[in-house]
Parts: C-alpha cells; sequence; structure tokens
C-alpha cells in the first residue's frame, strides 16, 4: 500500500514544525509504523534532531534537480523503523534552480511516483514561508497538520497558512486534507487558553484535543540533537506527543474507513511507551545532557522567536496587561480605586492613617 503522505506546515517560522515531525516520526514507529521523514528545510533542523550530520553529501536537492534517486539518498536514522531523506544547505539555493523548471511545483510529486516507498508514512517537515518547497510539500501530500502556537500573532499564521492551502486544495492537489491543528509550546495561562479557545470556536473538530506543553526538556532536547520522545519520553511534552500520534492515527483510520479502506490496528499506547523507554535507554547512554548557558542562550531565543524582541519594559507592560487580562481587572476601574484610595489617605492626613493602621492592626 502506498505511504500516506502528511506534510507539517505553518508559513509562520518557530512553532514547532520540526519538533513535531521528528517526534511524531519516532512516536508513529513506537506504535509499530515504518516512517520516513522529509527534511525540505534548509536549515536541516530535522536531520540534526535525528541524528544525522547535516554534511551529508547528497540530500532532497540532489533529489530535486534530478542527480539522485530516493533510495541513493535515503538513510536509516538511529531509530528502529524511521529513515530519512535528508536535508543539506545547498537547499537553500533550490528556489533559483526550480522555477527554471518546468511543473517545478509538481517535482515531489514526480519524485516519489517512481518509486513505491516502503512505508506506511511520510512526514514532510517544511520550512517556514510560502516557497516552492511547502508548495511541493503540499502537492504530494494526503494530508497536512498545522501546528500552532497561541501567541498573540498565532492567528495571524493561521491566517495566512489556511488560505494557501485553499489554493492548493483548489488546483494542484484536489484530495488534500487537513487532518488537523495542533496546539504547540502551550504555555499555562489564562491568555494561551482564550487564544485556543477562540481557535477551537472557529475550526472546530479540526483541532486536536491533545495539545503539547511548553517543556523545557524540549529546549534540552533539540540542544541534545534529540527528538523529546527520546531523549526523556516521560516528559509532559514527550508523553503529549504520543497522544496527539495515537489521536492523529485514530483520524486516518477514521479517514481511510470512510474510503472502505480498513488500516492494520495499532498497538496499544502502553506497548508504544514502552518502545520509546527502550530506544531512549539505548540512545541515551552516549549523550551528554546539555547544561549552563548553552541552554539558557536555547530558552531565550525561544521567547524571542516567540514573542518578538521585546525590552524589559516592554515584557514588563505585556505582563502587566495579562495580569489584568487573566484576573479580568478594568485598568481603568484599578487605576481610578486607586486615586480613590489615595485622595481618602490624603484627606484624612497624618494622623487618621496612623489610626487607620492602628485599627487594622497594621501598626
Ligand atoms: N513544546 C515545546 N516546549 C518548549 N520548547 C519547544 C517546544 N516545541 C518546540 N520548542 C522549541 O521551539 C523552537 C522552535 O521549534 P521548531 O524548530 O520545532 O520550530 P519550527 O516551526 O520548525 O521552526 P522553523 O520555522 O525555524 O523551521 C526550538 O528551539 C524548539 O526546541
Ligand atoms: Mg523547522
Amino acid at each position: 500500500m502506498k505511504p500516506y503522505i502528511v506534510a507539517v506546515f505553518n508559513q509562520k517560522g518557530g512553532i514547532s514544525k520540526t519538533t513535531t515531525s521528528t517526534n511524531l516520526a519516532v512516536c508513529l514507529a513506537a506504535y509499530g509504523k515504518t516512517v520516513v521523514v522529509i527534511d525540505l528545510d534548509s536549515q536541516g533542523d530535522s536531520t540534526k534532531s535525528m541524528g544525522i550530520d547535516p554534511n551529508v553529501k547528497r540530500g532532497i536537492y540532489d533529489l530535486f534537480v534530478g542527480n539522485a534517486e530516493v533510495n541513493d539518498i535515503i538513510i536509516p536514522t538511529p531509530f528502529e523503523n524511521v529513515r530519512i531523506l535528508p536535508s543539506t544547505y545547498s537547499l537553500a539555493g533550490i528556489e533559483i534552480r526550480l522555477s527554471e523548471l518546468k511543473d517545478s511545483q509538481r517535482t515531489l510529486v514526480h519524485i516519489l511516483s517512481r518509486l513505491e516507498l516502503d512505508a506506511d508514512y511520510v512526514i514532510v517537515d517544511c520550512p517556514p514561508a510560502l516557497g516552492i518547497l511547502p508548495i511541493n510539500a503540499l502537492a504530494a501530500a494526503q494530508a497536512v497538520i498545522i501546528p500552532v502556537t497561541a501567541t498573540p500573532y498565532a492567528n495571524d499564521g493561521l491566517m495566512r497558512t489556511l488560505p494557501s492551502i485553499k489554493y492548493v486544495q483548489e488546483g494542484l492537489n484536489k484530495s488534500l486534507l487537513l487532518q488537523g491543528v495542533l496546539f504547540t509550546i502551550n504555555d499555562n495561562n489564562k491568555t494561551t487558553r482564550k487564544i485556543n479557545d477562540l481557535i477551537r470556536h472557529r475550526l472546530g473538530g479540526t483541532v486536536y484535543r491533545t495539545e503539547i506543553p511548553r517543556d523545557n526538556m524540549v529546549i534540552e532536547a533539540a540542544t541534545a540533537r534529540l527528538p523529546v520522545c527520546i531523549y526523556d519520553p516521560h516528559s509532559p511534552a514527550a508523553l503529549a506527543h504520543l497522544d496527539f500520534t495515537g489521536e492523529m492515527l485514530d483520524r486516518h483510520i477514521k479517514i481511510a474507513a470512510k474510503a472502505s479502506i480498513t488500516l492494520p490496528p495499532v498497538c496499544p499506547r502502553e506497548q508504544a511507551l514502552a518502545n520509546l523507554e527502550r530506544w531512549s535507554e539505548r540512545h541515551m547512554v552516549n549523550v551528554d545532557r546539555p547544561t549552563g548557558d548553552r541552554l539558557r542562550q536555547k530558552k531565550a531565543q525561544l521567547d524571542r522567536l516567540l514573542y518578538g524582541d521585546r525590552t524589559p519594559f516592554e515584557r514588563f507592560h505585556l505582563d502587566v496587561i495579562h495580569f489584568f487580562i487573566d484576573n479580568r481587572l478594568y485598568l481603568v476601574a484599578f487605576i481610578a480605586a486607586v486615586f480613590l484610595l489615595v485622595g481618602i489617605l490624603l484627606g484624612m492626613g497624618v494622623g487618621g492613617v496612623k489610626m487607620l493602621l492602628q485599627a487594622t492592626g497594621l501598626m
């Protein structure tokens, strides 16, 4: 049977496309599936996160320009049943090369149709922005997953991404299905909840039940060049990725059933978790857990990615605003109450204030 090709796409950068792709890949393998990851990003983040040196000689670029076939460049990863079509830095120049070719938006479709990939799932990690590579991914995929992070800009990313998917559905790939929207890097505060609720309300059942929490273990794992599901299978983010994969598999089984296709059952969650634990034990023996400055830098980098380059004052300002939103306080009413209190205290004079403090036991 042909593999189910899933593109992981959002035009916005830094919202966990690569983290979702790599963890989805190892979790699918843990559920007993065979997987191929396609790294379509010249940054090579998913190649690196799968423990592969991005300086491999040949990769996706060579496939796109016809210098190689899939079997020449596909490589096994250290994780059972997961292989990768790696990215190389030369991929950055692909736009110009492809623009010279005919039917360049379907290059990946043609490449994949030349050979029966021996895999149940193909996961395509897309670069941010809408260029020729994501268009190729969406043209070749049966389904697309959109990771979304509930920052004040989350809606912008979605508003730019959904029309791009529609554009592909109306022309290049009429059978492309929006498999689901996944909330990622979820901060645990009321503002995040509100943004998520708003998007859930708009998109209904398209949004996966599982949400991936913000978890420093993911950053540690990325710094050690491993998916968090291998780095620490019991961390909150790893368990959420496992649950999301289960949900994604359920959706696929239901979608296939509608087309009268019966997919083989997947192994139970406990078994999948046990597989991740086993692989983790094997890999973590050789891994130095990153600490100190490098980790702090990565965390600061993530903050900048999510919230922009704000000065400490701007951050304080934002925190104050969030405090008022979270606690349902009206700023004007709050300031008026403070002025009233100060007025009363001034009116009472020093003696009056002393009396008040004594009466309330504060003096
Ligand atoms: N659940 C999480 N908790 C904490 N940090 C996370 C989480 N998911 C991802 N990150 C971190 O957020 C950063 C961006 O993630 P990632 O590289 O997966 O995003 P991306 O969308 O692929 O980025 P790009 O658009 O640059 O390709 C990384 O440093 C990653 O380690
Ligand atoms: Mg990425």
